[in-house]
């Protein structure tokens, strides 16, 4: 049997993405037991990291330790990856000697060209395109402070990135409306836009997007590899900052989320980034256990 990848929320159906949620929440609920040890005994993660992290590296690497098994830390610096070696050869290698591999990089094919030679599964730990892992989190974090995110409204606040992308990806697969508040030459792409028009919506105004939302979310305004771009798009984005001005208009019961890193007073408000009452910090801690419920449903897939 080929192995079951990861690379975007497309890869698992509606009903095994709303299975690894709860199966988060269930080992969240009881550290010590919910395959503890158990699910992945000797098991090995290979993890390449293309870019930086902080979040995604602990969160595989303790969680693949707290099923059982063991994470390795490949950087293209120490690799021969980083000194042109082919992607396919790399893939035919490593999962001849791991069990599940994570990737971090730049282009989404890269993760694609991987896959299609490897024997286990892959999971793609953001890419230019997507960030599927922290879309598990979030909607975790949402089901877990507000019941099933079916049928809400999120806004989604900033630039048409790959956490927006995934957030298109997610509305399809949860079932959710999402309104996309961006400057003109920073929307997500068309192609995504366009198959999964009825649910998504592009609008300028942010307070449109937020309107009546019950979920609000957003993003650096500079991702990874767009360091140069940071001047202009500081300028870009200068009104679409995550603030009360949105959260007023927002449902009452409104949540917001931020995969983090954050930039208090750029994309996000010090305010709402710093309220005693935000769930950003569980929205973090969700990305272990989310991830070692993905992991075990790879692994026994
Ligand atoms: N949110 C997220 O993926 O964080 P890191 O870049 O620290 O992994
Ligand atoms: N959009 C951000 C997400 C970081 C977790 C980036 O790609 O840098």
């Amino acid at each position: 049997m080929t192995a079951r990848h990861f690379l975007t929320l497309l890869d698992l159906s509606p009903g095994e993405l709303e299975s690894v949620i709860a199966r988060a929440i269930a080992m969240k609920a009881d550290p010590q037991g919910a395959g503890r040890g158990t699910i992945a005994p000797n098991r090995v993660m290979g993890m390449i990291f293309e870019k930086s992290s902080t979040r995604t590296r602990v969160s595989f690497e303790a969680g693949m330790t707290q099923l059982g098994g063991h994470a390795l830390f490949l950087s293209p610096r120490d690799t021969q990856l980083g000194r042109g070696e082919p992607v396919e050869d790399t893939a035919r290698v490593l999962s001849s000697m791991v069990d599940i591999v994570m990737i971090r990089t730049f282009a989404h094919a890269m993760v694609q060209r991987f896959a299609a030679c490897s024997r286990v599964p892959v999971i793609n730990g953001l890419t230019d395109d997507f960030h599927p892992c922290q879309l598990l989190a979030d909607v975790q974090t949402f089901v877990e402070h507000r019941g099933s995110i079916r049928g809400k409204q999120v806004a989604w606040i900033g630039d048409g990135n790959n956490m927006c992308q995934s957030y298109i990806n997610a509305a399809r697969q949860f079932d959710f409306e999402l309104r996309i508040a961006c400057p003109g030459g920073y929307e997500p792409r068309e192609d995504l836009v366009r198959a999964n028009a009825g649910r998504v919506t592009i609008v300028r105004d942010p307070l449109d997007a937020s309107r009546g939302a019950h979920l609000l979310a957003t993003d650096v305004w500079a991702s990874m590899g767009q360091e140069a771009e940071q001047e202009k798009r500081a300028a870009a984005f200068a009104n679409y900052q995550l603030d009360h001005r949105l959260l007023d208009v927002a449902a009452p019961d409104a949540i917001y989320l931020h995969c983090l890193p954050a930039h208090r007073g750029e994309e996000i408000s010090a305010e709402l980034m710093d309220a005693p009452d935000t769930v950003i910090w569980d929205e973090a801690e969700n990305r272990l256990h989310a991830q070692k419920a993905l992991i075990e449903f790879l692994l026994t897939a």
